[in-house]
């Protein structure tokens, strides 16, 4: 399976913030805002990523990422002319996915918790065993600001509808989506809406329309946080603050993610942690080789 990241868009809540700077670049906390999503897909044991952003942007992730060597990853790296909608992601991604599975994570979603890996997992042995697609339902007070998702006992998606204002279930539908190699013909089918985007719902509606839509639901102790506001932003800092001094374990820090999904080894994350040796975050990575035995 591949991974996407989509990190354009025009950050227009952020501004002026984001006139000059890609939102996906900001700091949450301690970390630039693209590694909670990369985290994801790394937990998930994809190897294989292409980020996706504008041409002005593009060349910053290249800047700061790199080609993924370093983490045991590949990375590559692909612009959205302009801000065409989240299925775009699967024209622009074409030739990267190839004929694989893909997951997609929006750049500007974090998700941290409890039983994550296990739940990505869940969805991948779905999606291989069954096909089709398979898209998170995550409980929210109040579900009339999201896409909402309807659903049984058995995981199948009955209906999805784009911001109620009648919401059919409590249950939001996050950025994180997987699907079979099908997409790309579903997104080149698609018309653009009446915002004059490539919808990701209309990828799900095409899903639904062959009942080959499901989802799993991110319990309680799985927190899904939207960094795309102002508040939003400073939420997601005070949330990682939080974890991390309270617990002394890093939220998604990336080579540590590599380091114990067996991207890479001992001696790889040690020098990486001496490279940045006089930082609170080289000692952190140093601090797990010791603390291995
Ligand atoms: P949105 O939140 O829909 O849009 P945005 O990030 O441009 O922000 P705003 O609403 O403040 O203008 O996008 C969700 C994520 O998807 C975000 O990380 C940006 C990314 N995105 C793209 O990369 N390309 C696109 O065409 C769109 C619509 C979004």
């Amino acid at each position: 399976m591949k991974g996407i990241i989509l990190a354009g868009g025009r950050g227009t809540r952020l501004y002026p913030i984001t006139k000059g700077i890609s939102k996906h670049l900001l700091p949450i906390y301690d970390k630039p805002m693209i590694y909670y999503p990369l985290s994801v897909l790394m937990l998930a044991g994809i190897r294989d990523v292409l980020i996706i952003s504008t041409p002005r942007d593009l060349g910053s992730y290249r800047d700061l990422l790199g080609d993924g060597t370093q983490l045991g990853m590949r990375f590559d790296y692909a612009e959205q002319s302009e801000p065409k909608g989240l299925a775009d992601a699967f024209i622009v991604g074409a030739d990267f996915i190839e004929d694989e599975d893909v997951c997609l994570i929006l750049g500007d979603n974090i998700f941290y918790g409890q039983n994550l890996t296990l739940t990505l997992e869940k969805a991948q042995v779905l999606l291989a065993e069954q096909g089709g697609a398979v898209i998170f339902s995550y409980p929210v007070k109040d579900p009339r600001q999201f896409g909402v998702v309807e659903f049984n006992e058995r995981g199948e998606v009955l209906s999805i509808e784009e911001k109620p204002e009648h919401p059919r279930s409590k249950f939001a539908i996050p950025g994180l989506y997987l699907y079979d190699n099908t997409v790309l013909e579903k997104a080149r089918n698609i018309k653009p809406s009446a915002r004059g985007e490539i919808e990701i719902s209309a990828i799900n509606n095409a899903y639904l329309a062959e009942t080959r839509l499901r989802t799993l639901t991110l319990g309680r102790g799985i927190a899904w946080l939207d960094t795309g506001s102002c508040a939003g932003l400073i939420e997601a800092a005070e949330f990682v603050k939080a974890v991390q001094s309270r617990q002394g374990f890093y939220v998604s820090c990336i080579e540590e993610i590599a380091w114990r999904r067996g991207f890479i080894d001992d001696n790889a994350l040690y020098s990486i942690g001496q490279a940045l040796d006089m930082t609170e975050y080289g000692q952190y990575l140093i601090s797990l080789v010791g603390a291995k035995d």
